[in-house]
């Protein structure tokens, strides 16, 4: 199949928390059809081995192509670091992939070069050395420092936020030594743009807070404009599928979307 511009773009996450990617995509590219699918019968990603990730990504991706998306967003920092290279070898030309890490790595590349980077996310994340096998790879002069903060992403979905328990635990994981002091902070989890003012307030603009959804969103649009695949005509509804759906999912959604939207189930042993 050759991918066509009124086809919509596919975004995958092992939840809802990857919602803020695609919040961040609708706001760059709002002629853009949406697609998304939340894993929500096998989240956590983050304490997930690789080999289980990459399994679930094979069959939302197959849900995604049966829908003819163009591009397939892997929002999922865990599945980014787990699942991308199988993807794009398994999709082939069916669609382009993108994932929510190489985004990032362009900018630091553009941005930090000698600078010292930290960069916090789930344990799956942080354990596969994802950032800094990239930044080897392209001989990037940044010192890297990084940090499983596997508490943040269950705080932020409880709504415990902007409040006096996230802050204290937000402190406690930014003071760790293992980060130390930094130029700028990678935010590498769907959750964390939630606060990223919390964040920004622990540093007192002494480290630049760097959103991944933001990067991710704006990678995606350069892409689409090069290939000739931007959408002309009006988005059509999108639609949200859920491999488990519950209430609270769907309430869940307002946090990272912004406004509400209604939730499909669609268990992936279809
Ligand atoms: N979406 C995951 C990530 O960005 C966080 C939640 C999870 O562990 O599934 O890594």
């Amino acid at each position: 199949m050759n991918p066509s511009s009124h086809h919509p773009i596919g975004i995958f996450d092992s939840g809802i928390g990857g919602l803020t990617v695609a919040h961040a995509i609708k706001n760059i590219l709002p002629h853009e059809t949406l697609i998304y699918f939340g894993d929500t019968a096998h989240l956590p990603y983050g304490d997930k081995s690789e080999a289980a990730i990459q399994a679930y990504s094979i069959k939302i991706a197959n849900v995604l192509l049966a829908k003819k998306c163009k591009v397939i967003v892997i929002a999922c920092h865990s599945a980014s670091s787990a699942s991308y290279e199988l993807l794009k070898e398994y999709v082939g030309r069916e669609a382009h992939i993108i994932n929510v890490i190489d985004p990032m790595i362009d900018e630091l590349e553009e941005h930090y070069k000698n600078a010292t980077v930290g960069v916090i996310g789930t344990k799956r994340t942080i354990q596969s050395n994802i950032y800094s096998k990239k930044i080897q790879e392209k001989k990037l002069p940044i010192q890297l420092r990084t940090l499983p903060t596997p508490l943040l992403a269950p705080m932020i979905e409880e709504g415990f936020f902007n409040n006096q328990i996230s802050k204290e635990i937000i402190s406690q994981y930014l003071s760790d030594a293992a980060l130390g002091r930094l130029d700028a902070l990678v935010l590498a989890c769907t959750h964390y743009p939630l606060i990223k003012n919390e964040i920004e307030e622990y540093y007192q603009g002494k480290t630049t807070v760097l959103d991944s959804s933001l990067a991710a969103a704006r990678t995606l649009h350069r892409y689409l404009s090069s290939a000739g695949l931007i959408n002309t005509s009006q988005a059509e509804t999108p639609h949200f599928f859920v491999s488990d759906y519950t209430e609270s999912f769907e309430m869940a959604t307002r946090l990272f979307f912004g406004e509400a939207v209604k939730l499909e189930s669609y268990p992936l042993w279809h």
